[in-house]
Formats: structure tokens, C-alpha cells, sequence
């Protein structure tokens, strides 16, 4: 990877791009049209459509007809993100990856540190990854798969803090830029109406006590496909839904991107207590039975928000009790 145009991009993501840009707007195209445009054959266009499909593009083949796409599409496009950001470290645009945490993961291990604040996007995850082993469910061309790189000069125990602020920075971008509604479920959701909207998934490279890597990933549903719900086993929003219309994926990246390393930064230097009163001010479960469970493991009580360290804290038959751990899972009390 690197901030300028990629050599070696597998000439069949080129013609799947150029695809998907000619199909982008949702209107009908023929099998013949597209290969002209591209000077490859229909079968050779139905194939690259077909492994499009297989990312999860939203595709109609209208026999005799065409294709169309189920929605209009607007393709990352790293020269927009570039007019439009407003930070120095570069943002690289992938088409189709395993899993933009991995790629971040993978240069740390060859001995490459990105700048800080460096991010990579994808239109399609081949192994996106969610918290405890989960997949992420990654459709071309539709959400934003984003990864981030930071360094924390505290070492991992900060970890825990860095992800709430990671949430609240989303949340700002979303609430200041387009007035929605985010809630934010702790360690590491981001729920709008009860729905969820995003993840976040923080992954640390580094000793305890020592400078430790971070690469920060980001899931946030901006159109879900027609099919999602055969996928995805939990209700789910996007912000498309929640807006009423089309989202600027470039826009929101640079946005995201400004945001996130404003307040990493801030972070860094004050730690977390002064997001405390701002995180419970969003809390998805403020004053509501809730069960956080860890393996078999239980334990109910009413979430009195976090504490100073970004500790979930419960009152448990009037005690109240902090617990911190990625590993840990939230919900409403039955
Ligand atoms: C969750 O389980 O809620 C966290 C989901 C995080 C998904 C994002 S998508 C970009 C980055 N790459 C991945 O493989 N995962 C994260």
C-alpha cells in the first residue's frame, strides 16, 4: 500500500471498478454497451459482474435487458476524499480486501508504521472481522469499511478508553454533519432508534506499559443491501434509512478521519475522564436493567454509565461495581 496509485491492482478489480462506476448511477446498461466501454466481451463483462455479485454488489441482470444496480452507488474515490481532507496523513482507498484491519495489522508485523492517523477503506471485505471472532458483513459498494492507525504512548491498559472515544467521535461527525440521532452501546456500538449502525473494533500491537500500535477499525451501514436481513441475524440500521437520502461516503470519510485524530489527540494527553459525562449523555442502556455477560457468564444490574477509566459501571443491588474487557457483551435485561 502506498499514497500513490498502486501498480500492481489486479487488472480484473480495474474492470470491476470501471463497472461499477459506468452502472453507478442505477440506470439500466446492456451486456454489449459495457464492453464496448471497457473493449472486453459481454461474457468477459458478465464474468466480472458476476464476481462483483459475489462481493455482495446489489446487481439485477434483467434478461435480454442488462444490468442495473438494486441502488445508485457512489464509489470511494481517493482524489475526493483528498480535496476534502483535512489532515495530512493519507488515506489509501482499496476495491476489494480481506479486511482493511488486517492489511493495517499485516504492515505493522513487515516492520512498516504508518503515519498516525493513516486510514484505509474498502469498497468490499472478503474476512471482515468483528469483536469476539464475529464476521463483519461486507458488501461492495455499499457501507464503509474503514481503518485507522494510531500509536498509545500509555500502552494497552488505555485500550479501554480509546474505543468509547473512538465511538464518540463517529457519533459527533454523524450528529454535527447530518443531526442524527447516535446512541452509543458500551464497549463498542453504535446504535441509532434501538438499531445497530456501526462497530468498532480496536486492535493493539505492543507491550503493556510500552508505546503500543493501535489500528482502529470502523463498520458503519450506510445503504444495506436488499438481502441484508438473510445475513444478518440482529436488527440493524443505515444511514441512508435514517436520513431519508443518499450519504457522501468521500465527504464522511475526510470527516471521520479529522475527527478521529482531534480527539485521539486529546486522548493522549488527558486520558479519559474528561468523556465521561459526554459518553453517558449517549449511553444506548442510561438507567436500564442490562445483563453483560462474558462466556457462560452473567451478571445483571442497571448501567450507571462509565467510569473515568471507561469502565462499564453497574449497580448491582445498590452496589456499584466497574467491569472492563473488549471481550465483554452488553444487553437489554429480559
Ligand atoms: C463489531 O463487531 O461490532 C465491530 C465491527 C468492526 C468492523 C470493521 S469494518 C473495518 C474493519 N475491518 C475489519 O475487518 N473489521 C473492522
Amino acid at each position: 500500500m502506498a499514497n500513490e496509485p498502486r501498480k500492481t491492482l489486479p487488472h480484473s478489480l480495474i474492470v470491476q471498478r470501471q463497472l461499477v462506476h459506468y452502472l453507478a448511477d442505477g440506470a439500466l446498461c446492456s451486456g454489449q454497451w459495457l464492453g464496448e466501454q471497457l473493449g472486453i466481451s459481454r461474457t468477459a463483462v458478465a464474468k466480472h459482474l458476476e464476481q462483483l455479485q459475489q462481493y455482495g454488489l446489489d446487481l439485477y441482470k434483467i434478461k435480454g435487458k442488462g444490468y442495473r444496480l438494486a441502488q445508485p452507488v457512489q464509489l470511494l474515490d481517493a482524489a475526493l476524499i483528498k480535496q476534502q481532507q483535512q489532515q495530512q496523513a493519507p488515506v489509501w482507498v482499496q476495491s476489494v480486501t480481506d479486511s482493511t484491519n488486517s492489511q493495517l495489522m499485516q504492515k505493522l508485523k513487515d516492520g512498516v508504521t504508518p503515519e498516525k492517523g493513516a486510514v484505509l477503506v474498502a469498497e468490499a471485505q472478503t474476512a471482515g472481522r468483528g469483536r469476539r471472532g464475529k464476521q463483519w458483513f461486507s458488501p461492495f459498494g455499499c457501507n464503509l469499511y474503514f481503518s485507522m492507525y494510531w500509536q498509545l504512548e500509555q500502552g494497552i491498559q488505555a485500550a479501554m478508553g480509546l474505543s468509547l472515544v473512538v465511538g464518540l467521535a463517529v457519533a459527533k461527525v454523524l450528529q454535527q454533519q447530518w443531526q442524527l440521532p447516535v446512541r452509543l452501546k458500551w464497549p463498542n456500538d453504535l446504535y441509532i432508534e434501538h438499531k445497530k449502525l456501526g462497530g468498532i473494533l480496536v486492535e493493539l500491537a505492543g507491550q503493556t506499559h510500552a508505546q503500543c500500535d493501535v489500528v482502529i477499525g470502523l463498520g458503519l451501514n450506510i445503504r444495506m443491501p436488499d438481502h441484508t436481513d438473510k445475513v444478518v441475524d440482529q436488527p440493524w440500521a443505515d444511514l441512508t434509512s435514517a436520513l431519508g437520502q443518499p450519504i457522501d461516503r468521500n465527504l464522511l470519510v475526510a470527516l471521520l478521519q479529522h475527527q478521529l485524530v482531534l480527539e485521539l489527540q486529546q486522548f493522549s494527553q488527558q486520558g479519559f475522564a474528561g468523556y465521561v459525562q459526554e459518553f453517558n449523555q449517549l449511553d444506548q442502556f442510561a438507567s436500564e436493567q442490562v445483563t453483560l455477560s462474558s462466556g457462560s457468564q452473567t451478571i445483571t444490574g442497571l448501567c450507571a454509565g462509565v467510569d473515568a477509566q471507561g469502565g462499564l459501571v453497574l449497580d448491582i443491588n445498590g452496589q456499584k461495581q466497574s467491569f472492563y474487557g473488549g471481550e465483554l457483551s452488553l444487553r437489554k435485561a429480559l
